[in-house]
């Protein structure tokens, strides 16, 4: 008998799960840093572009991919694309890599994401209160991480000890299933991480210019820091390719997430009007919020010069050593800082549940274990993977993972899938499939788009980002001697692991093989 998959409970639940996956870190850390460091305002032309010829066309292609695929049984890229080709058998091989790149990325985010739990707690017990220069703040990050013993910190236990219960709360929710665990968590979760970000914008853009010397140290000067354009900024190819990395990252697609989630919706469920409600929960969050809040903050507190030094100095500088100096400037901060790391790892833990969703979901699908053992057998194999990310953090390994999981992949995957929905399953049954159950029409230009203009632009941004940073990042142009031997060792594991997964596909398929011809030769 058939397995029955799950399924998600209500419409506004699966919404909230995917637009929890597509709201995470990148919302409220990355973009503001890759809007003020590539032309401000004028960055906001090649992301639109990008939104509308890539982000939205393959937000529809992953979910409507992903459905489809869960009607034959299939929850992850290398069966849904099986399905999409049936008549090539190496198909199924390049669907690997929408297993392999969220859970390489999973393998650094949780850890991340248990930063911030750190945090939350360090804010509430006042630990690093009274640190209100850079240099302070930098020292005690640095010892939380283990990179230095410090008056704060004598080892990485304690970073040790939120990453275990990070990792573990993240299992039991994946562990309860697809309604009775990410579902329930999204709908919750989601609410309140956007009234928290409403909440903290409205204090920030409240905040009168503390300084007398400087009144033009205000939140409108802030925004208007951000926003102003500068379009010489969009003669640099770099700054059309940061806008395209900005909208797969914070969107989640490309990544192979989205389609295991949307394979968990039923036949006739919409995809046209849910995928767009998705996308604009995300937008939301990151223009509106994600922009009103470090860039007007710093602004506020260190001025025009002050600010570029800080835009420059990385998201994870302004997330964990600006932001809490920040907070300790204002009225009331000790209480906005605990609910900006509330915030931040709310929305963490939505992504990074979604990250771990595709590797349970091929074990499940494709060799009939049971949820409970393919969650046991997941949660093993990457708690082992995390450990070089918590103790070689300071020797690349991380960059390195963020490399091959969180760039390289993304843009290769997603260009294979745009062309097997447009172009092998189809332009004309593509639109049929997407406005199946729909909610609304998808304006008519969208057929053209997804057939030609997202590809194109897919293959532009794939050939230039290939030349700027793949070829100098593969051959480990800018990596010190120093950390070679450990990006080294970084990719012989990522190896191993591609590997393993494309000698389970064909030991699935090999089975599945068996199974039919049993079937078939049943009395
Ligand atoms: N989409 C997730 C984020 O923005 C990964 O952090």
């Amino acid at each position: 008998m058939a397995k029955v998959r799950s399924r998600w409970a209500s419409k506004f639940g699966v919404i909230m799960a995917v637009a929890g996956s597509a709201v995470g870190l990148g919302n409220f850390l990355r973009f503001p840093v890759q809007a003020a460091a590539n032309g401000g305002g004028a960055f906001m032309i090649p992301y639109f572009l990008s939104l509308f010829l890539l982000g939205l066309p393959l937000m529809w292609i992953e979910w409507t991919a992903g459905r489809y695929g869960g009607g034959f049984g299939h929850g992850t890229a290398p069966g849904i694309f099986h399905t999409l080709w049936q008549k090539n058998r190496f198909i199924k091989y390049f669907g690997v890599i929408g297993i392999f790149g969220p859970l390489v990325i999973f393998i650094y985010y949780t850890y991340i994401e248990s930063w911030l739990l750190a945090y939350s707690y360090y804010t509430l017990s006042g630990k690093y209160f009274g640190l209100t220069s850079q240099e302070g703040m930098q020292t005690f990050l640095r010892g939380y991480q283990g990179l230095e013993h410090n008056q704060f910190f004598s080892g990485i236990g304690p970073a040790y000890l939120f990453f275990v219960i990070t990792f573990i709360l993240n299992i039991t929710v994946i562990y309860y299933g697809i309604s009775s665990g990410i579902e329930r968590l999204s709908k919750i979760a989601m609410p309140v991480l956007l009234c928290l970000a409403v909440v903290i914008a409205v204090r920030v853009l409240t905040l009168g210019a503390p300084n007398p010397a400087h009144r033009s140290w205000s939140a409108l000067n802030g925004l208007g820091f951000l926003w102003n354009p500068n379009f010489t900024a969009l003669r640099d190819a770099r700054v059309w390719l940061a806008a395209a990395g900005q909208i797969f990252f914070t969107l989640s697609v490309g990544i192979g997430v989205i389609l295991t989630y949307a394979s968990y919706l039923s036949h006739g469920d919409d995809v046209a009007l849910s995928g767009l409600s998705a996308v604009s929960t995300n937008e939301f969050a990151e223009v509106i919020l994600g922009g009103s809040i470090i860039i007007p903050a710093a602004y506020i507190f260190f001025g025009p010069e002050g600010v570029r030094e800080v835009a420059t100095s990385g998201a994870f500088n302004l997330g964990f050593v600006t932001m809490p100096i920040i907070f300790q400037k204002m009225a009331l901060g000790g209480v906005f800082a605990f609910l900006w790391f509330l915030l931040l790892f709310l929305a963490g833990i939505t992504s990074s549940v979604s990250l771990a969703q595709p590797a349970i979901a091929f074990m499940e699908d494709e060799f009939d274990i049971s949820r409970a053992k393919a969650v046991r057998i997941a949660a093993l194999f990457c708690f082992i993977c995390c450990q070089p990310a918590i103790f070689f953090l300071g020797n690349g390994v991380v960059d390195e993972l963020d490399f091959w999981g969180g760039t390289f992949c993304l843009v290769l995957f997603a260009t294979i899938e745009t062309i097997l929905f447009g172009w092998v399953l189809g332009i004309e049954k593509a639109w049929e499939e997407i406005h199946r159950g729909a909610d609304i029409r998808i304006p008519r230009v969208y057929k053209f788009i997804i057939k030609y203009i997202t590809p194109l632009f897919l293959f532009f941004v794939l050939g230039f980002w290939f030349i700027q940073q793949g070829v100098p990042t593969i051959l480990m142009k800018n990596v010190p001697p120093e950390t070679r031997a450990f990006v080294l060792g970084t990719r012989i594991m990522l190896a191993v692991i591609f590997l393993t997964l494309a000698f389970l596909v064909n030991r699935a398929w090999r089975r599945k093989t068996r199974l039919e011809r049993l079937r078939s030769e049943a009395p």
